[in-house]
């Protein structure tokens, strides 16, 4: 697929712009600071509905304005879509599809889909569980839009399970166990609705941890390819998925039904900690996904290169892996180049090249290897313009 038209309204640095992309390579090039990022930015939050560089959608909007627009046309195979984005921050952004009335901005999902390069990525591999865990998340997502639902569901009984529990931590830190009566009151908390919460949890938690444990199998043997392509005998890289429920319950674990039965095994086990600690210690939101190189992870062990390497080979495997479900994702390329050794730079092109469409960002015309041959355009002081 690709992306025909892009446009934005204050959106990061643009007031607004229009620009219009071909499928093959586009290169945006232009002084540090003058907004080449900010333009991929929204093409990445199309296909999120996240930035790949902050957590909130505040810094998203341009300084001044109330909220942003951000505008795609689509085009895959002879089909085209209009996908559009309006993010008012917190407040529910709002989203429509071919100017029809409004739909649920996760009914956007599966539309555009991106895999977006960037020197950020390097917190993949050295970053905490939580970037690990929405990489697949969000990869998961990307195949299976109907998951966001799942997510979404999990976030909100996660945090009303664990008001619950932190309002009986209070409790019982505030000397009144002695009213923990037969009905599970705990100085106010009612924990006798814990079990119908475990099993919230335990559903929407084992759909989630069942995708993910499929993602990681299909990534795998594409990973390790990946990472023999830009770093030659430098592997093998292993994938391992690390539940909070401890490995041996892990193991051998197949399907929603048997995870379900393992969470809520696990939950209970670990129910009496939980209602000291006043907070959810088991499940999707605490696992880890350990990405080994040779017998060693890579996170604490790996040099600086390799682990660019290591990001680099994970966002490449998940383009492979979204070519093979049938709809190649829109390649892009935020300031990689800069980052790497003259080899790397050119086997990372030579394996994007190819693609549908590329859309590639430099402050330096130079840095971009001479394969990644296309359309120019020269982004300074909030213009882009077809160089
Ligand atoms: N919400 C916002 N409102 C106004 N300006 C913003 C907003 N967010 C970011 N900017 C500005 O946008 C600029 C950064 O743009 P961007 O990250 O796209 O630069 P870049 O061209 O990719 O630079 P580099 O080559 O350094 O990566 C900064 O000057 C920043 O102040
Ligand atoms: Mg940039």
């Amino acid at each position: 697929m690709h992306v025909a038209h892009l446009s934005l309204a204050d959106f990061r640095s643009y007031a607004r712009a229009e620009v219009p992309l071909d499928p093959g390579v586009t290169v945006f090039v232009g002084p540090n600071g003058h907004g080449k990022t900010n333009l991929v930015e929204a093409v990445g939050y199309l296909a999120t509905l996240g930035s790949h560089r902050v957590a909130s959608d505040a810094p998203l909007v341009r300084l001044g304005a109330e909220r942003s627009v951000v505008r795609a046309q689509v085009v895959h195979g002879d089909r085209q879509q209009l996908v559009e984005l309006e993010i008012n921050p917190g407040r529910a952004n709002r989203a429509r599809i071919n100017r029809s009335s409004q739909v649920r901005p996760r009914d956007v999902l599966g539309i555009l889909r991106s895999v977006l390069f960037a020197p950020e990525d390097l917190a993949l591999v050295k970053g905490d569980p939580g970037e690990r865990r929405r990489f697949l998340d969000d990869l998961a997502t990307a195949r299976t839009p109907r998951l966001a639902g799942v997510r979404a569901d999990y976030e909100r009984v996660l945090k009303q399970r664990n008001t619950l529990l932190k309002s009986a931590a209070l409790a019982r830190r505030h000397g009144s166990r002695a009213a923990a009566g037969p009905g599970g009151r705990t100085g106010g908390a009612d924990l006798s609705t814990l079990d119908v919460w475990d099993q919230h949890l335990a559903r929407a938690g084992a759909e989630l941890l069942a995708q993910r444990l499929d993602l990681v199998a299909a990534l795998q043997p594409m990973a390790d390819k990946a990472y023999d392509q830009l770093a030659p005998g430098g592997g093998p890289v292993g994938l391992e998925y690390r539940g909070s429920i401890g490995d041996e319950r892990m193991a051998g674990a197949t399907g929603r039904e048997d995870l379900y039965g393992r969470l809520l095994e696990a939950l209970g086990e670990a129910r009496k900690q939980e209602i000291e600690r006043g907070v959810t210690l088991v499940g999707p939101h605490r696992d880890d996904l350990v990405l080994k190189l040779g017998p060693l992870p890579a996170k604490g062990y790996a040099s600086h290169g390799e682990s660019w390497s290591y990001a680099l080979a994970l966002r490449l495997a998940s383009y492979e892996l979204l070519c093979s479900d049938g709809r190649e994702p829109v390649l892009v390329l935020d300031d990689v180049f800069a980052e790497l050794d003259s080899r790397r730079r050119e086997r990372l092109a030579e394996l994007v090249a190819p693609g549908e469409q590329v859309l590639v960002t430099a402050a330096v015309d130079d840095d971009v290897p001479g394969v990644l041959v296309g359309t120019r355009f020269a982004v300074q002081d909030g213009t882009v313009e077809r160089a």
